[in-house]
């Protein structure tokens, strides 16, 4: 009889992890791998930031923090978004956890119950549908499309809400597409929920601040005031200020999901590092201007990978409007037979194809749920970027038939 329970049969461990973890240990045996699959920039945290977590540490800021924050935190939390968003929350409708991940974790398992369903765009970032089956939930995968941008659009939205929906779950700017949401996409998404009063909104911001010319950023409580009561907006210093290893997120939504959602904090994890926490509210409250700077040299390796991917054979990708992603078409490439003789079937075995012959690792579309794609992230360095787009032109170049 297996150890573990049932429901761990429901899950898969994060797939991107999973092939970074395999690129790395690639590396450490001496092998030159490009690791085009790992979410997060290659740029260090602000300095102003890493002092702040010091000052904490010398001030003795190292007890136990609130379950739900530190106040300070919380406030800093508050000010942002009023400052950026022009969301008006107070610190009571605020949680702290570790990383956007917690937000969204907590949130569903607060809230699920069986038969309840999630509606997910796809592409869509990995850990939605699997956090929903842990909770107990339905993760119901709504497609879209290339040639929309990969945005959803109201009718698609209308068709997957049932009686049993619970969370429409928006990923804005989207991990993989780079997919942007203007402010008139999510009003039109807005008058289908005001249709369906039961559906709930997690909005994931947490690529806000890496979106590049024309579309400001938008969220659903800024867009639809009206949908306040029932939008939880998650949002975490990981990406554009490059803290992944920090571990702050926050969500802020009603009063009583939030309860909701400390209460399992406090019998699970806690509060958030205290350190983190700290460092977190001079991130929020310091200097911004480095994430412009940041932002401009995505956009440059952006607009690189794009023009090298689009030139590989067989490979076809826009240009989308945020994040630090490219969602790359491979569909030509499928039924193509490889150097050693193997055929292509799907983008699982593209991947694989990048890896063992050019050392390159991307993750599959499968694992985003739309196929066949593949994701590469280009948050890395300019010149190695360039080499693994080059590698990859290669690899298409060799395959036959
Ligand atoms: C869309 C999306 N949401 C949430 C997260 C989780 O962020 P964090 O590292 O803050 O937990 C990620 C990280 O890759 C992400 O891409």
């Amino acid at each position: 009889m297996s150890i573990t329970a049932q429901r761990m049969s429901r899950i898969k461990a994060s797939p991107s992890i999973a092939i970074s973890a395999k690129a790395m240990e690639m590396a450490r045996a001496g092998r030159d791998v490009i690791a085009l699959s790992a979410g997060e920039p290659d740029f260090d945290t602000p300095d102003n930031v890493k002092i702040a977590a010091m000052r904490a540490v010398i001030e003795g800021r190292t007890k136990y923090p609130p379950i739900t924050g530190v106040p300070e935190l919380r406030e800093a939390i508050c000010r942002k978004l009023e400052r950026e968003n022009g969301l008006n929350y107070a610190p009571d409708e605020v949680l702290v956890c570790n990383g956007g991940k917690q937000v969204i974790y907590n949130a569903l398992t607060a809230t699920l119950d069986p038969d309840d369903e999630v509606v997910i765009p796809a592409p869509f970032w990995v850990s939605y549908p699997d956090m929903v089956l842990l909770a107990g939930g339905t993760p119901v995968v709504v497609e879209t499309e290339a040639a929309n941008d990969f945005r959803l659009t109201p009718q698609r939205l209308e068709e997957a809400i049932t009686a049993n929906t619970k969370w429409l779950i928006l990923n804005n700017p989207c991990n993989p597409s780079g997919a942007v949401c203007s402010a008139k996409d999510l009003a039109g998404l807005a008058e289908v929920l005001r249709r369906h009063p039961h559906v709930w909104v997690l909005t994931d911001d947490i690529y806000e601040h890496i979106i590049y010319g024309g579309e400001p950023f938008s969220t659903m409580a800024q867009v639809a005031p009206d949908l306040h009561e029932r939008t939880l907006t998650m949002n975490g210093l990981s990406k554009a200020y490059c803290m992944t290893g920090w571990r702050i997120g926050y969500g802020a939504g009603p009063k009583e999901l939030i309860a909701a959602m400390s209460k399992i904090q406090s019998q699970t994890t806690s509060g958030v590092s205290s350190i983190g926490q700290w460092a977190g509210v001079e991130a929020l409250d310091g200097d911004q201007a480095f994430i412009e700077d940041n932002v401009t040299v995505f956009e440059q390796r952006r607009d690189l990978g794009v023009s090298i991917l689009n030139q590989a054979n067989g490979l076809s990708c826009n240009s989308p409007g945020g994040a630090f992603y490219l969602y790359v078409d491979c569909g030509e490439t499928i039924g193509r037979r490889t150097p050693d003789g193997g055929t292509i079937e799907n983008d699982g075995d593209f991947a694989k194809y990048l890896l063992e012959s050019e050392e390159v690792a991307v993750v599959h579309g499968e694992a985003f749920g739309l196929s066949p794609y593949f994701r590469i992230s280009y948050a890395l360095a300019t010149d190695r970027l360039e080499e693994a787009c080059m590698r990859i032109q290669r690899a298409c170049a060799s395959l036959s038939g």
